[in-house]
């Protein structure tokens, strides 16, 4: 629980410091505390939305009057004579005054990156379990949240069950390969997928904008020789490329790549996109690599295009290294989900004359997921 100490008006009205018991002070702006104002003139009590533009607030706002209690602050606007009390809890939740100190590639603590040591057993759950069991979910979805990347067991062997995996947290993403797709070998193939061939780790649908940003990988049969699963985790492969080599980072962050996909009589699908994406400020926030789909690249500038080139080789080495692999073999029932804008999956090659293989896929939305999460952290879901 977070207590007001003092709370005093500086920069001539322009902003308050608000002293907190046993902590360093915070500074807010008169803007920034009129625009988030909890009252119910500027927030719907029902939704939380907020009932106001920022043009209904004057440009001139000034705090002319604070006063607190220790869970509380009050402060009285002007020109337009508004008095709003400030929750400590929140004020305290929302401190933007803060030093940052953030390397390019940062990661959110919700994220941790792992390689070929992460034991996909601590991130693997019964399907029936999931379902019936709130807590159990909760980790299930919060391990996707920090490895992108989670198994379930058990499930039944029919067509179609992947969308139980699904359920567990949201909808579908439909595309041009259907609600879902089968994943076996095919005698006329539109996707390489749909072959026998080894897959090189990738990120599914770059071409898309924006990708999908799940996708589930179901098995109905797996009985031949190979055809194992191995998930790459492309963020600790950017972030080792960036510590390895800082110019190759900043190239593939700097400079779009191309990704198309025409496979398919009526679809012609492309997009304009770096391979390692970053956000203004340098979180790391996406990953699009498939060998099979990058189209010609024409968005860096001749003087940079061989150094470009090898940079994706160096990633691609990355990516290809063993030590950042963790491999599996999917049972019929088993499934997993990885985080298509971070985790890439690949798949070693098998002979499709001995055993069969079968899979079905689908896609989904992280937001989706993590909304559901959210929920339940906030029920403090119990088993
Ligand atoms: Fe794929």
């Amino acid at each position: 629980m977070s207590l007001i100490r003092n709370v005093r008006i500086i920069e001539g009205g322009t902003a308050v410091a608000v002293e907190w018991d046993g902590q360093a002070p915070s500074r807010f702006h008169a803007i920034w505390l009129r625009d988030n104002a909890p009252d119910a003139e500027t927030r719907s009590a029902a939704n939380g939305q907020r009932l106001i533009t920022l043009s209904d607030i004057p440009a001139m706002t000034r705090i002319v009057e604070a006063s607190i209690d220790p869970h509380s602050v009050t402060l009285r606007f002007e020109p337009e004579g508004k008095v709003v009390e400030f929750a400590a809890e929140s004020l305290k939740q929302h401190v933007y005054d803060a030093p940052r100190n953030r390397a390019s590639g940062w990661l959110p603590d919700a994220v941790t990156p792992f390689d070929r040591t992460l034991d996909s057993q601590t991130v693997t759950a019964p399907l029936t379990t999931l379902e019936s069991n709130a807590k159990e979910c909760k980790a299930w979805l919060a391990a996707v949240r920090r490895y992108g990347f989670s198994c379930a067991t058990g499930g039944p062997v029919d067509s179609g069950a992947l969308l139980r995996v699904v359920d567990l947290f949201g909808y579908v993403r439909e595309t041009n390969y259907g609600k879902w797709f089968e994943v076996r070998t095919e005698v006329n193939p539109t996707n390489l997928a749909f072959t026998g061939l080894g897959l090189q780790a990738h990120t599914d649908n770059p071409y898309r904008d924006p990708v999908p940003t799940l996708q589930i990988l179901y098995c109905l049969e797996n009985s031949v020789v190979g055809g194992d699963s191995i998930v790459v985790d492309g963020f600790a492969c950017a972030l080792r490329l960036r510590d390895e080599a800082p110019r190759a980072f900043e190239l593939l962050t700097n400079y779009c790549a191309r990704f198309e996909y025409q496979g398919q009589d009526g679809v012609h699908l492309s997009a304009r996109r770096p391979m390692i994406e970053l956000a203004p400020d340098g979180e790391l926030l996406g990953i699009r690599f498939n060998n099979r789909s990058t189209a010609a690249i024409t968005d860096v500038p001749y003087e940079d295009m061989a150094d470009f080139y090898a940079a994706y080789r160096r990633f691609g080495e990355i990516i290809d290294d063993p030590a950042m692999a963790v491999g599996f073999k999917l049972e019929p029932g088993e499934s997993f989900i990885v985080d298509n804008t971070r985790v890439l999956h690949a798949r070693k090659g098998y002979a499709a004359t001995t055993g069969s293989r079968r899979l079905q896929g689908c896609y989904a939305d992280k937001d989706g997921l993590l909304s559901t999460l959210a929920v339940l952290e906030a029920q403090g879901a119990a088993a």
